[in-house]
């Protein structure tokens, strides 16, 4: 019994040999660089203050906290952050460490752990498309959401358009799977997204029209869809349904 690799090295020695493996697909990567680089914009001199709106909220923020623990507080003090600065800036990250008086490195470590923080500028509108497998398989699927969007933009996920108004990226599932596809834009949700609703939100982004948030399909929110889903389509039993009598 002669080996595959044997036998090809027989027949033509000049054959290149390959290993085969179980999985031929590329490694996904993530969208975004978990590294800090120094910019102009976001670097340790440049500094970051809460502006007076949010030094209020955050005084009512930290009130929810025992002083000796209102490091607590490192997330919520981030996301007002990235809202005023538009992102997690390095400046952002220390100012939250020096009003929560904790080592910088504490808030940096939250910071790259929860991808809710954009430590680089993002566009007006940012893009999150869950391509988790319900919203690969559920409408349409999500492959043909993010065609479309790769189209309409003319960019991939983890860029952003060169007028800055759209950042797309791709992310894991967003919690809302009975109604995928799935996509959140700011901190709204659309649902029951096809192509054509997809197109017709970037189109209205882009133009300035107001859009609606959930889901795109007519559906008030997640409830059974006629046609479309096979289950809980029947009426509900009531109640004792296949529970002994003697119970
Ligand atoms: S898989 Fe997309 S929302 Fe759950």
């Amino acid at each position: 019994m002669y080996s595959l690799r044997t036998v090809l090295r027989q027949v033509s020695p000049k054959v290149p040999v390959t290993r085969r493996f179980f999985q031929s697909s590329t490694a996904a990567k993530s969208d975004a660089l978990f590294i800090h680089r120094d910019t102009p914009d976001n670097n340790a001199n440049v500094k970051f203050e809460f502006n007076t709106d949010n030094k209020k909220r955050i005084e009512e923020i930290l009130k929810k906290y025992p002083p000796q623990y209102k490091k607590g507080a490192i997330m919520p003090l981030l996301d007002l952050g990235q809202r005023q600065h538009g992102y997690t800036s390095l400046g952002v990250m220390n100012e939250v460490a020096r009003l929560l008086e904790v080592p910088p490195m504490r808030v940096y470590e939250v910071a790259t752990f929860y991808t809710m923080y954009n430590r680089n500028p993002v566009g007006k509108y940012f893009l999150q498309l869950c391509t988790t497998t319900p919203c690969q398989l559920g409408g349409c699927g999500s492959t043909k959401i993010l065609e479309t969007l790769t189209k309409e933009l003319g960019v991939q996920p983890g860029e952003t358009t060169k007028d800055g108004l759209f950042t797309l990226v791709e992310v894991e599932c967003a919690g809302a799977c009975s109604n995928a596809p799935v996509m959140a834009i700011n901190d709204d949700y659309y649902e029951d997204l096809t192509p054509e609703t997809t197109k017709k939100l970037i189109d209205n982004l882009k133009s300035g029209k107001p859009v609606k948030a959930g889901p795109q399909s007519g559906r008030h929110t997640c409830e059974f869809a006629p046609g479309v889903y096979t289950s809980l389509n029947s009426e509900p039993y009531g109640p004792g349904f296949k529970v002994r009598e003697d119970l």
